[in-house]
């Protein structure tokens, strides 16, 4: 576990440091006799959801995160924070206070505002006399520039128990400048007490799968505690939405896990997924209170790229068929299915009308391209994926078509899978015209090592889906380079999540070309 101290941060020359923030006597977290000296930070910084003029900074304070209030008082806690040009604080820009309060888990959202576009900051906090680790974010490039390229890295499916966060130190080690979390962040199932492939021995209160508030922060506390997870949140602001693990395994609007579950419980269940994600998160939405909360959202990168950030569980119909992979459903053609929900796929479609990005972006969960899971003549698809909500893929791809959107890119997540596809007007005509494309990036550990045997459809040359151009089942994720020319995807695997220390490479790298929808192999 990272237990910064004190004492290895005034090592780094803290001390000079220390004097940038100015002194309270009347701070409320040193009149808590029972947690001073506790180090507040143990969960790191992070910073999220840039704006050209601003990004919000979080933290959340916690001397012991196993426990449901990181081992802090029900009480609230002054934090301060600053925002600077330099890593050792010369040119501070913004500075303020606020207040961490239990009922928000401790956790502060700050939104500095007053920001320069398309710059590089480093962020920090004080509480309690201690200091935080340093984070570096960057704001979006300004309103109606013309940015020349964009780094991003983009993740999901990151199972504590399944496996060490190398992944995540390797992405942190590319510094981009924006990273796109796809969701199963966190997974919702009790824990052994072995700790699974990482044995640690996990606490008790582990066991049991997450129901109540306190369930699931201490679960976030967990996931948090990781130094690589850390990492990859101190080099870059990230843009967060979440899967179903956030929640419970394929949960769908309304209804529920069922067995002893009622409908009730369940939302009660998924207002406390919901809060504890906005607290653990770097999110720019108000507290969630109850079990309806409105994620979906754009990030606009000049006219280079704009990023629309959706949410296909929430307003989701259930899934069809009795879930899993199916043959011949036929219900998931009604055209009455809703993927996204009415208001957001009216939102989705009249963004990209309106953008004016030369890259147009779904940063979402689900695979969007149709993968047929039986090799031979019959159609088995899966009734989570786009698939079972045929006609509600139907109208976001012929959405894009008829509203001539420049570009689309779909970064999806959830499957475990690498893959790399062109998306077609219609699957089952390999002629049809390719609207876009769709990278799909694989787990960080979730499944632990993989396996190549899992069924996985082979990409490049699969006769069943000929749209398929690249299938890995390593683990990992993909760092992208957006210039005006291109679209640039490289696969980035490890060889094991088991052990510590696994070294990066990258499986394939996959280009589109502006103006020409359809993949490339480099
Ligand atoms: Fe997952």
């Amino acid at each position: 576990m990272h237990r910064p101290s004190r004492r290895s941060f005034l090592g780094l020359g803290g001390s000079a440091l220390a004097l940038a923030f100015t002194t309270n006597l009347a701070d409320p977290w040193t009149a808590q006799a029972a947690v001073k000296g506790d180090y507040p930070f143990r969960l790191g910084v992070a910073s999220g959801d840039p704006l050209p003029d601003r990004v919000i900074l979080w933290t959340r304070l916690a001397a012991d995160p196993l426990q449901p209030l990181g081992g802090l008082p029900f009480a609230k806690l002054k934090v301060e924070w600053e925002i600077a040009e330099d890593e050792g604080f010369t040119r501070r820009a913004r500075h303020g206070s606020a207040w961490a309060r239990p009922e928000y888990g401790h956790s502060v959202h700050i939104d500095a505002k007053g920001l320069e576009p398309g710059r590089e900051y480093f962020y920090r906090f004080r509480s309690g006399g201690e200091i935080s680790p340093t984070g570096r974010t960057k704001t979006a490039p300004a309103p109606g520039s013309s940015p020349d390229s964009l780094r991003l890295a983009f993740a999901s499916c990151a199972s504590w128990p399944d496996g060490y966060y190398t992944a995540y130190r390797h992405l942190a080690d590319e510094n981009p400048d924006v990273v796109f979390h796809l969701g199963d962040y966190l997974y919702e199932y009790g824990i052994r007490p072995t700790g699974g492939n990482r044995n640690i021995p996990v606490p008790e209160q582990y066991r049991v799968q997450c129901d109540t508030l306190d369930r699931y922060r201490i679960q976030y506390g967990l996931y948090k505690s990781d130094p690589d997870l850390q990492a990859a949140h101190h080099r870059a602001p990230w843009i967060v939405t979440w899967d179903d693990h956030e929640v419970l395994d394929n949960w769908a609007s309304q209804h529920g896990p069922g067995g002893d579950v009622t409908e009730q419980d369940y939302l009660v269940i998924r207002a406390n997924a919901f809060r504890a994600f906005w607290e653990n998160m770097p999110v720019r939405v108000p507290p969630v209170e109850g079990p309806d909360a409105r994620i979906y959202r754009r990030f606009t990168f000049g006219d280079l790229a704009e990023f629309n950030v959706l949410d296909t569980r929430q307003y989701r119909d259930d899934q069809v068929c009795g879930d899993g992979q199916r043959i011949g459903c036929e219900e998931r053609l009604d055209p009455a299915r809703q993927m996204l929900g009415a208001e957001q796929e009216t939102w989705l479609l009249d963004g990209l009308a309106a953008s004016p990005a030369k890259w147009n972006v779904l940063a979402q969960q689900i695979a969007m391209i149709q993968l047929d899971f039986d090799p031979g003549p019959a159609q088995q698809l899966s009734m989570d994926l786009w698939d079972g909500y045929e006609a509600a893929k139907d109208r976001v791809v012929n959405g894009m078509v008829d509203r001539q959107v420049s570009n689309p890119v779909v970064l999806t997540g959830d499957i475990h899978y690498n893959l790399a596809g062109e998306l077609k007007q219609n699957f089952d005509e390999p002629s049809s015209r390719t609207v876009g494309v769709e990278f799909v990036c694989t787990s960080i550990t979730s499944g632990g090592n993989g396996n190549p045997d899992t069924g996985l459809p082979p990409g490049g040359s699969d006769p069943v889906n000929p749209h398929l151009r690249f299938s890995s089942y390593q683990r990992g994720y993909v760092s992208c380079e957006v210039t005006r020319d291109q679209w640039r995807a490289d696969y980035k695997v490890i060889p094991y999540v088991d052990r510590p220390g696994a070294p990066v490479s990258t499986r394939a790298s996959l280009v589109t070309l502006d103006g020409a929808p359809g993949l490339n192999a480099l």
